[in-house]
C-alpha cells in the first residue's frame, strides 16, 4: 500500500510505518499548491494528512477515485466530509488523547496570561517602559473560585477543566451535546443550557469539534450577553467566532479580555486591528506543539494507517 504524507512528521510514525513495510512518500517540497497536493493523493493508496489547508470535500473525493483511507495528524477532523467519506466507505483516523493534555495547556495558558495581563505588560517591556510600581496600574484579575464555562466537555475539555479546578479551585459549568458525568463526578461540573453558559462564565472556553452550523456562533449577540469581566478562550477553532465581533466587543470593554490559539480566518491578517488590543492574546495554534504530544499523533495516525494496511478498523477511527 502506498501512503502519501504531505508534510515531514516525528520520526517515531515514519518508523512505524516502515516496519510495517509500507511505501510512503513524503515530498521535498512542503508547502504544496492544491493542484500539486491533488496529484499526490491520486497516485497514492491512503494519505497521512498534516495541517489544515486543504479539504476533504466531494470535490476531493471525484478527483481522488484513488484513495481509501485518511489519517489526519490532528484530533479536529472538521475538514472531512464525514458523510461523504462514509458513503465511498472511506475510514477516517484522527489522533484524539495524546494532545488533550498539551492542547489544553494552551487554553490554561492563554486564560492566565489574559487574566494578568501578560500580553500587555510584555509589549511595555519590550518597548522600554518598564515604569515605576504603581498600585492603580496594569491590575489583573484573580481567578480563584471564578467561574469556568467550557464549551464541549470532551477529552480536552476535561483537562482545562480538571487544571482550573485544581489551580484555583474554579467553579466549573459546561454545555454539550451529552452530560459528562465522570467531570460532573470529579470535577463538580454542572450543565448548564447555552444561554447559561455564556450569562454565567467569567472565563468562556471552547474546547467542540467544529461543526459547519456551528460558523461564528460566538458572535455579537453572545459577546453582549457575557459578562463585563469575562476571558473568551478560543483554542477550538477559528471558525467557531465572528472576528469583527470579538474585536468590536473587546475593544469597547464589553468583555475583560480574549485568548485565541485560533482566528477567523486563520492564519491571521497582519493588520487585523485585534493584534493592537492590550486585552488580547493571540498565539498561531500551537495547542499540540510539544514533542511528547507530537510524537503520540505521529504514532497513533502512523497505527491508524497499519490497521487499515491490514484490513482492520482504524484504533482512533471517526466515522462509526
Ligand atoms: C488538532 O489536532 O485538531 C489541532 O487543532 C491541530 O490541528
Amino acid at each position: 500500500m502506498k501512503v502519501f504524507i504531505n508534510k515531514r512528521i516525528p520520526e517515531a510514525g515514519i518508523r512505524l510505518l516502515k516496519d510495517a513495510n509500507l511505501e510512503i512518500f513524503i515530498p521535498e517540497q512542503e508547502n504544496l499548491s492544491y493542484e500539486e497536493w491533488l496529484n499526490y493523493c491520486r497516485s497514492n493508496d491512503a494519505i497521512l494528512s498534516v495541517g489544515g489547508e486543504f479539504k476533504f470535500d466531494k470535490d476531493f473525493f471525484n478527483e481522488c477515485p484513488n484513495i481509501k483511507a485518511i489519517a489526519l495528524f490532528s484530533v479536529g477532523f472538521d475538514r472531512v466530509d464525514i458523510q461523504e467519506a462514509d458513503a465511498r466507505k472511506i475510514p477516517v483516523g484522527n489522533t484524539p488523547d495524546v494532545l488533550s493534555k498539551a492542547a489544553s495547556d494552551v487554553a490554561f495558558l492563554l486564560m492566565q496570561s489574559v487574566a494578568r495581563r501578560a500580553s500587555y505588560n510584555f509589549e511595555k517591556v519590550k518597548s522600554g517602559n518598564w515604569g515605576d510600581f504603581d498600585p492603580l496600574h496594569a491590575l489583573g484579575q484573580e481567578l480563584y473560585g471564578k467561574t469556568l464555562g467550557i464549551f464541549g466537555l470532551g477529552r480536552i475539555g476535561y483537562e482545562m477543566a480538571k487544571k482550573s479546578r485544581t489551580a484555583f479551585g474554579m467553579q466549573i459549568i459546561y454545555h454539550n451535546r451529552h452530560h459528562n458525568e465522570e467531570a460532573e463526578k470529579n470535577l463538580g461540573a454542572k450543565y448548564v443550557s447555552f444561554d447559561e453558559l455564556i450569562e454565567q462564565s467569567d472565563v468562556l472556553s471552547i474546547h467542540a469539534n467544529f461543526k459547519a452550523e456551528q460558523k461564528e456562533l460566538f458572535n455579537a449577540s453572545v459577546f453582549d450577553r457575557m459578562k463585563k469581566n469575562a476571558i473568551f478562550i478560543n483554542t477550538a477553532r477559528g471558525g467557531f467566532h465572528h472576528q469583527k465581533d470579538l474585536y468590536a466587543a473587546l475593544s469597547e470593554h464589553k468583555i475583560w479580555g480574549a485568548g485565541l490559539d485560533v482566528t477567523n480566518p486563520e492564519p491571521i491578517f497582519k493588520d487585523d486591528p485585534i493584534l493592537e488590543l492590550s486585552n488580547v492574546c493571540v498565539l498561531p495554534h500551537i495547542g499540540s506543539a510539544t514533542e511528547e504530544a507530537r510524537n503520540g499523533m505521529a504514532k497513533v495516525a502512523a497505527e491508524n494507517i497499519i490497521a487499515f494496511s491490514k484490513g482492520e478498523k482504524m484504533p482512533a477511527c471517526v466515522n462509526p
